[in-house]
């Protein structure tokens, strides 16, 4: 069985973390989500994986390499356009052969892996198998509609009227059957080669559609409430590691981790957290479910249940809960007259301040 994981698409801006870059690099707990994708693919006993990309080819093949270090062989297939997920199968032809296959959409996270469900389809290697989870705006997403006996009768994409709250979440499993039927596709409306509707086009065939509900799903949508909560589900998990220097007036509680050439002066973090390498963090309460990425500065600062990205800045600001922080951004409590706020922000930023 191979991989073929999906990580092309233009470079858009992600809501709210204004800056661009490929979405599939979202960090979660300071890992890319991209990276627990691979991981859960080479953890289900697949190693050879292509790896579809599109604009940001650079920024994914500098981040994941030749895959050996998660274990994997990949081989990358360059798609000029996004022209749909139906479409990246169709590039994927040669690679793929005649072997069975997992699509996994480089943007999508599940908490415990897939080992379970490629075991599940190898097992009873329906033609295709879905995994579904419930959404409360089903709208944004592709949507199934189960038979009474739980078998999947019919499925849309971004529907406007949902049938059901079962999402599509972005990982399959297929046979070759699929590429059939990916051949025989028409445009959507919105101008992709739907997988959504090639799987339809195989229920139309008569075809068995396996189908499995998750929980512990994410997606990246720009919401930020979603990205603190899987960032809190992570680390729950997360082991302890000192690699940092912590001084004596510091006192570290719980589960954390401390990167490489970080240095933490009369500090108080109470995991679990994780704060990434070279990060400088000074008088300064970091509470739990917080990540900081490599390069931050944070002096003199509160910060619990929050993601700041790397190289940010925190200096003099009592207590930010709650938050996504983008790369390089600074924030610094100023005492002035008159008493004002002055922000800089880039676009779809939002700040919430303590009036
Ligand atoms: O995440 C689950 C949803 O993913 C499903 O519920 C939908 O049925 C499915 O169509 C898909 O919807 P999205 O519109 O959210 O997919 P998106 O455009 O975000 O693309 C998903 C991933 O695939 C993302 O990592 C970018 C990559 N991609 C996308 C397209 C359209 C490509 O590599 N090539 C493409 O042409």
């Amino acid at each position: 069985m191979k991989g073929l994981v999906l990580s092309g698409g233009s470079g858009t801006r992600l809501r709210p973390i204004t800056h661009t870059s490929a979405k599939q690099l979202v960090p979660v707990a300071n890992r890319p989500v991209l990276f627990y994708g691979l991981e859960s693919i080479a953890e289900a006993g697949i190693t050879e994986v292509g790896i579809v990309v599109g604009e940001t080819a650079a920024e994914i093949r500098e981040a994941v390499g030749d895959g050996s270090r998660f274990g994997l062989d990949v081989t990358y297939i360059e798609q000029e356009k996004p022209l749909g997920l139906a479409h990246g199968v169709l590039l994927a032809r040669e690679f793929l052969g005649d072997d069975d296959f997992t699509m996994y959409l480089g943007d999508n996270f599940i908490v415990d892996g897939i080992k379970p469900f490629v075991d599940e389809f190898r097992e009873s290697r329906p033609d295709a198998q879905i995994l579904l989870t419930r959404v409360m705006d089903p709208r944004a997403f592709g949507v199934a509609e189960l038979g009474s006996d739980g078998q999947v009768v019919g499925l849309q994409e971004k529907p406007e009227f949902p049938k059901s709250d079962l999402a599509l979440v972005g990982v399959y499993f297929f046979t070759p059957a699929i590429h059939e039927a990916v051949r025989r596709l028409k445009p959507s409306g919105r101008g992709e080669l739907e997988i959504t509707d090639a799987i339809q086009s195989l229920i139309d065939d008569g075809r068995t559609i396996g189908s499995a509900e998750i929980t512990g799903y994410w997606k990246d949508t720009g919401n930020v409430s979603d990205m603190l909560e899987v960032n809190r589900q992570v680390l729950e998990g997360v082991e302890p590691l000192m690699e940092g220097s912590v001084d004596e007036a510091s006192e570290i509680i719980g589960r954390v981790t401390v990167g490489r050439g970080t240095v933490v002066r009369n500090c108080r973090i109470i995991g679990p957290a994780v704060i990434g390498a070279d990060c400088e963090l000074t008088d300064t309460y970091i509470g739990p479910f917080t990540s900081v990425a490599d390069g931050c500065r944070i002096v003199s600062s509160e910060i619990e249940f929050s993601i700041v990205l790397g190289e940010a800045s925190v200096e003099g600001v009592d207590r930010v809960q709650s938050s996504l922080i983008g790369r390089r951004a600074t924030v610094s409590g100023t005492r002035r007259v008159p008493n004002s706020n002055r922000l800089v922000l880039g676009d779809h930023s939002s700040v919430h301040i303590q009036v």
